[in-house]
């Protein structure tokens, strides 16, 4: 098996197994595309789905398939027929648990795009934000950058899934916010491209899925969440909500993320992809929730429900998320599964400067 002449685009590496479920299917996808066992001897039925290491690298596992696939996996894995009975029912535990988690949305009378105004300003999670804004150290910093590489660096494409599903107006108004996304097709404005500048400046891997293995499922589930709303025609509204509620939630963070790392003494090139956030998101919220899901629902009223659905458990998986780093780092934890990145010096001098932040933040 050889490695590709160039790391960053993928595929990745195939990952390690956390448990039974994905031990069978590290192993079968390393062989030539074949039935699997009909009874693996896995209870597939975990007590807390959205944190089960096995299930949710499963998932992984079956979805990366779909992006780059992985390296030196046979590529007709991708729609194996046992292997999608076996991803299919994953999916059906994995997606119970999130209806667990949010219940049933109801669509109030002023709209789709008030429902999601709702949802955004009762979402009291824990700032993680204001935390690498004003107190993280490098090496949370670097924990946290690490986590949110396995979505960064292929950032825009689950979403992506849905323009062949769509048409009209929600189109019109996701292939506007994608092109930001890919940087109006121009390589070094791609957001994953700048997200790369990040990794690099902060002395981390900056290969495609080089930080998989750290990380723990919840991180995991933050992407598979997107890759089940995506693959699903069914779940095209989840997945336009789940797209809104991330750019409606994004401006203030990322302002607070690009001062965390100033204040950490990192330049543009660190900064840049967190900076490029907070003017982008500003218009990309108003376009995701009027024009692109208010579009959506126009054109197919009863979708509403599934489009608040979807903005609800990307917003209550993202909680999740960010209860895990705080209270792994609040017990002096690393939030990242062993081992965790090698601290690496940061390729700029760690000079303090003044945080930048509008009182606003405060
Ligand atoms: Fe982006
Ligand atoms: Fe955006």
């Amino acid at each position: 098996m050889s490695e590709p002449a160039d790391r960053r685009y993928g595929p990745a590496t195939l990952p390690t197994a956390r448990g039974p479920l994905s031990a069978a299917v590290v192993e079968a996808l390393r062989r030539p595309p074949c039935d699997l066992p009909a009874d693996l001897g896995v209870d597939l039925d975990p007590a807390d789905p959205i944190t089960d290491e096995d299930l949710q690298l499963t998932l992984f596992l079956c979805y990366e398939l779909h992006y780059r696939g992985w390296l030196g996996v046979d590529e007709s894995w991708e729609w194996q027929p046992t292997l999608l009975a076996l991803r299919a029912r994953c999916e059906r535990v994995f997606e119970a648990a999130l209806r667990r988690l949010v219940g049933a949305p109801s669509v109030p009378a002023a709209g789709v795009a008030a429902g999601l105004a709702e949802l955004v300003a009762a979402d009291d999670g824990p700032s993680l934000a204001a935390t690498l804004q004003r107190r993280a150290d490098l090496v949370q910093f670097r924990e946290f950058v690490a986590h949110r590489s396995v979505y960064h660096l292929r950032e825009a494409d689950p979403h992506s899934w849905a323009l062949p599903r769509l048409g009209g107006p929600a189109k019109a108004a996701l292939v506007e916010i994608q092109t930001d996304e890919y940087g109006n097709g121009r390589l070094d404005r791609m957001h994953a491209e700048l997200f790369r500048g990040t990794l690099d400046r902060l002395g981390l891997d900056t290969g495609y899925g080089a930080h998989i293995d750290v990380a723990p499922a919840v991180t995991l589930a933050t992407n598979n969440l997107m890759s089940l709303f995506g693959l699903h025609r069914r779940l095209r509204g989840a997945l336009l909500g789940h797209l809104a509620a991330f750019e409606m939630t994004s401006s203030l963070p990322n302002r607070r993320y690009g001062n965390g790392l100033r204040r950490l003494g990192f330049d543009e090139v660190a900064t840049r992809f967190y900076d490029e956030h907070v003017e982008a998101d500003a218009v990309h919220e108003q376009i995701a929730a009027h024009d692109m899901c208010g579009g959506l629902v126009r054109v197919e009223p009863a979708l509403a429900p599934d489009v608040l659905f979807g903005a609800a458990a990307g917003l209550a998986v993202d909680r999740l998320f960010a209860a895990h780093l705080l209270d792994s780092w609040g017990a002096g934890r690393s939030s990242l599964r062993a081992p965790a990145p090698p601290a690496l010096p940061p390729k700029v001098s760690l000079v303090a400067s003044p945080e930048v932040a509008p009182p606003a933040l405060v």
